[in-house]
């Protein structure tokens, strides 16, 4: 879900059928401070709907619709064909990929085709299978610095954790972790665009090889499936590499980014921690909310024809940035939605989205995330942020922090 670089946050002409009163200069890169959500829950003081002229993508030519209502994120994203996806996966063509982020840059019909190619990947079979590899994941990443009495998280742990649960789900050979940690750290945190785009380069050529020579990877594996062993699968090589690099790619920044704010809280707040050290099962309930709290990606459409939303006009070629951290802090939906209330049922944020492009890799997510509580609560003592440090978020298609130092003991 990366596509950030450099030199692409502009601010364009705001289009003759936007009203004056509703134009904001919103920038949900920049000057979000550390707490990006805290500052986006903001915006409901102001229209649910307004149009930033800061240039989110590459590609797209102005600025973007700012949608932060639930009752209107909902009404975008049911309906694809109003509101299509194609804009999502701009960066890969404008580095001259010629891969997409299919499903997820997909609508109608092909959106369908290759979503049920993947949905019998994500049974909740497979992700109990998958529990036992990711719990092992998990302790092997605590057992380097559980000696010392600090981290740092982002680069220690979080970054790390989602990649190896990658090589998992996806069938390759634990000797390839450190690669793939490698073109991940690059590919989220590189210091210059040229490497995140190397970065990008370097995993899909990796898959082309892998496309190529149909070895690697074991028997019972994603790959072994998308490869063509199952029967009805019958990818070409920019496709198969396309649902690839997205499962690659969707299911790291994402999960680094929430684990981030995440432990943040947990550090910052001595109550939910010790309340689940003392009970475990609330650990399901409490990452709920906290997903609610955190929401970090803000999908985007593109309007397929003149429509209106919500009272405002929006023409064919409008971007809207659909902000789901706003939405999951709507306070028309969650009574006093700033605060954390671990006992919120039910809980219907918006963190892995609505409609038909809905997180598929949700409840691995989730899991992911509660087995890396539950093991951090087992392993560590009560752990709190480390004094004096400067937390720095950014922002973009998905809100993150910088770095998260811990300390315990
Ligand atoms: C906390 C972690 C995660 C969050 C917050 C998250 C969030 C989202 C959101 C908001 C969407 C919808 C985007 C849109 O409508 O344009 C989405 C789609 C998707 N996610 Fe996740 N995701 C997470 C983890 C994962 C994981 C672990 C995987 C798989 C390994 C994954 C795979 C996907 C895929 C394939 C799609 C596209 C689905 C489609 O277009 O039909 N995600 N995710």
């Amino acid at each position: 879900m990366n596509g950030k670089t450099e030199g692409d946050i502009q601010s364009g002409a705001v289009p003759d059928h936007v009203p004056p009163h509703l134009v904001k200069h919103f920038d949900f890169r920049t000057g979000l401070a550390d707490r990006p959500q805290e500052i986006i829950a903001r915006l409901h003081e102001g229209p649910p709907i307004f149009y930033s002229p800061v240039r989110h993508t590459m590609g797209s030519g102005a600025g973007m619709w700012v949608i932060t209502r639930a009752s209107d994120i909902r009404a975008v994203m049911s309906a694809p064909e109003v509101f299509s996806s194609s804009i999502q996966g701009e960066f890969l063509a404008a580095i001259g990929e010629t891969i997409r982020l299919t499903p997820l840059d997909a609508d109608p019909p092909l959106h369908g085709r290759f979503r049920a190619l993947l949905n019998p990947l994500f049974t909740p079979k497979r992700m109990v299978e998958l529990e036992t590899l990711i719990r092992a994941r998990c302790a092997a990443l605590i057992n380097r610095f559980e000696h010392r009495r600090s981290c740092e998280f982002i680069a220690e742990f979080a970054t790390q954790f989602p990649t190896g649960v990658f090589i998992d789900l996806m069938g390759l050979p634990g000797e390839r972790l450190d690669l793939f940690v490698g073109w991940a750290r690059e590919f989220i945190h590189g210091e210059t665009a040229e490497r995140r785009i190397a970065a990008v380069r370097q995993i899909v050529d990796y898959f082309r090889a892998l496309y190529l020579m149909r070895d690697g990877y074991g028997d019972d594996s994603i790959l072994a499936y998308l490869l063509g062993r199952s029967e009805g699968v019958s990818l070409t090589e920019d496709e198969f590499c396309s649902l690839a690099f997205l499962l690659f790619s969707a299911g790291l920044d994402t999960v680094v980014s929430s684990l981030g704010f995440i432990f943040r809280f947990l550090a910052e707040n001595e109550h939910p921690q010790s309340r689940l050290r003392a009970d475990r099962k609330h650990i399901p309930r409490h990452v709920e909310e906290m997903m609610r709290l955190f929401a970090p990606v803000t999908p985007q459409r593109i309007a397929t024809r003149d429509t209106v939303l919500s009272g405002v006009a929006i023409r064919k070629g409008d971007c809207l940035a659909l902000s789901l951290a706003a939405a999951s802090r709507d306070p028309a939906e969650f009574p006093d939605a700033g605060s954390f209330h671990a006992e919120r049922n039910p809980n219907p944020h918006f963190a892995f989205g609505y409609g038909p492009h809905r997180c598929i890799g949700a409840q691995l997510a989730r899991r992911n995330i509660a087995i890396a509580v539950e093991e951090w609560l087992t392993r560590l003592p009560p752990f709190r942020l480390a004094p004096d440090q400067q937390i720095v978020a950014t922002g973009g298609s998905v809100l993150s922090l910088d770095g998260l130092s811990l300390v315990w003991g």
